[in-house]
């Protein structure tokens, strides 16, 4: 692949420390030089991709329009799905939000617990300060501060909100590495900002705290987990004031806001490499168990599921290290394996962090097909599974045997 124009500027995140003021000082010379090298290029109105602590992201002026659309045209983004504004400090939040508009008591609380960090928050949107590219004409603007330094200080040094989705392709999974991007969008974009591998590997969680009933609705699980925003509601309020939290498809539909793709990810098709994914399931399956077919069986019609068939299958293997699946498989002849470990099946956030990477790797490496082991839907495995199900194109229920 020719990368004739982009430049891989190499960032130190360790150099750059934020006071109290929440302005950034970079003590690492080729740091603070690349910093400047991307704000100029982002302030002349050009994309810029570099690291957030969720995934790489995809940056323009979110202010400019033409900026702006500029994401849409790299990604190949449907214009019908709405951008993250990503800001460096609470007074550059006070900018976007309409004059008259006052943060609620639910978002002071998660802001004070999650900002910086994983978590954005939707504010009603001004048009006369927010394009309409951002938000797709939506009533809502989704805002967050995250917490990479990296990020926080070239959204500080270009003094300017940042719109910035995943920097992949669309429909491709996120990029948690700067390799990740090079490979996929690195003939388009000018500067791609190196500060290593993301920490917590997949997307921020998307809250809207908006509604009338005072409830909390995650329309898109992610880095900041439910179970910790049930925790900080507790912790901060009293017991008759705590809100709901309330999962998007787990506890509530909502008609109107599947018929566009503000319900992030639901309209359009997601996280998929290039070659077949399956998700697999075996002892919590929500199946009959007339209905799961034995091991033996599966690995016997991998032949038929993969479109060409070479005289030794490749199969990217995705499971928990302590998984009861994997003796079952490695074992098998005429199948060469290519495990990608996710981590103790106790500690999901490892999976989190794992999973784009071991998607994009396994792509990359060539294999015919990638199988994945689902994890449990609770605390950062909600977001896992979230991602899983809508990258799988088959999912298939196991017995051991
Ligand atoms: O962690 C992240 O959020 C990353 C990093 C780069 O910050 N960004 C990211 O952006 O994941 P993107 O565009 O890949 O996903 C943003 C999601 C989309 O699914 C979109 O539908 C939703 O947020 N979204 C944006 N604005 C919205 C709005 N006003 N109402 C509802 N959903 C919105
Ligand atoms: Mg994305």
């Amino acid at each position: 692949m020719a990368h004739s124009t982009v430049q891989v500027l190499e960032c130190d995140p360790a150099s750059i420390v934020f006071d109290a003021s929440e302005i950034p000082t970079v003590t690492c010379p080729k740091t603070l030089d690349a910093l400047q090298r991307a704000a100029r290029h982002l302030n002349s109105q050009q994309t810029v991709a570099f690291p957030t602590e969720t995934v790489y992201g995809l940056g323009a002026l979110a202010l400019q329009s033409d900026a702006a659309a500029r994401i849409f045209s790299t990604k190949g983004r449907p214009p019908d799905n709405p951008l993250i504004v990503h800001v460096s400090s609470m007074a550059m939040l006070q900018t976007l939000l309409p004059q008259d508009y006052s943060i609620s008591k639910t978002y002071a609380i998660l802001m004070k617990h999650f900002w910086p960090g994983a978590l954005t928050l939707l504010f009603p949107s001004d048009p006369t300060k927010i394009p309409p590219i951002i938000t797709a004409n939506q009533p809502t603007v989704a805002i967050r501060m995250p917490s990479h330094p990296v990020a926080r200080a070239l959204i500080a040094i270009t003094d300017a909100p940042i719109a910035a989705p995943s920097a992949n392709s669309s429909g491709k999974p996120s990029p948690t590495r700067a390799e990740h991007v090079l490979r996929d969008l690195g003939d388009k974009v000018g500067i791609i900002l190196d500060g290593g591998p993301c920490g917590v590997g997949l997307e921020s969680t998307v809250v809207d705290g908006l509604h009338p009933d005072g409830n909390i609705r995650v329309l898109r699980p992610g880095g900041v987990t439910v179970e910790d925003i049930e925790r900080v509601m507790m912790q901060e309020l009293d017991d008759a004031s705590v809100p709901k939290v309330l999962v998007h498809r787990r506890d509530y539909r909502d008609e109107t806001q599947e018929q566009v793709p503000t319900t992030p990810g639901m309209k359009y098709r997601h996280y998929s490499p290039t070659v077949p994914v399956i998700l697999l399931y075996t002892s919590s399956a929500p199946n009959p168990a007339s209905q799961k077919m034995g091991t033996v069986e599966f690995l016997a019609s991998l032949k038929t599921r993969v479109p060409d068939v070479k005289a030794t299958l490749q199969i990217g293997y995705m499971a928990p290290s302590d998984s009861s699946l994997r003796p079952h498989f490695i074992s098998a002849q005429d199948i060469q394996w290519r495990p990608f470990d996710l981590g103790p099946t106790a500690d999901l956030a490892v999976a989190a962090q794992r999973l784009f990477d071991g998607l994009l790797t396994l792509d990359k490496e060539g294999v015919d097909l990638i199988l994945v082991e689902a994890v449990k839907e609770e605390r950062e495995g909600l977001a896992v599974m979230n991602r899983i199900k809508k990258a799988a194109g088959e999912t298939v229920w196991l017995r051991l045997d």
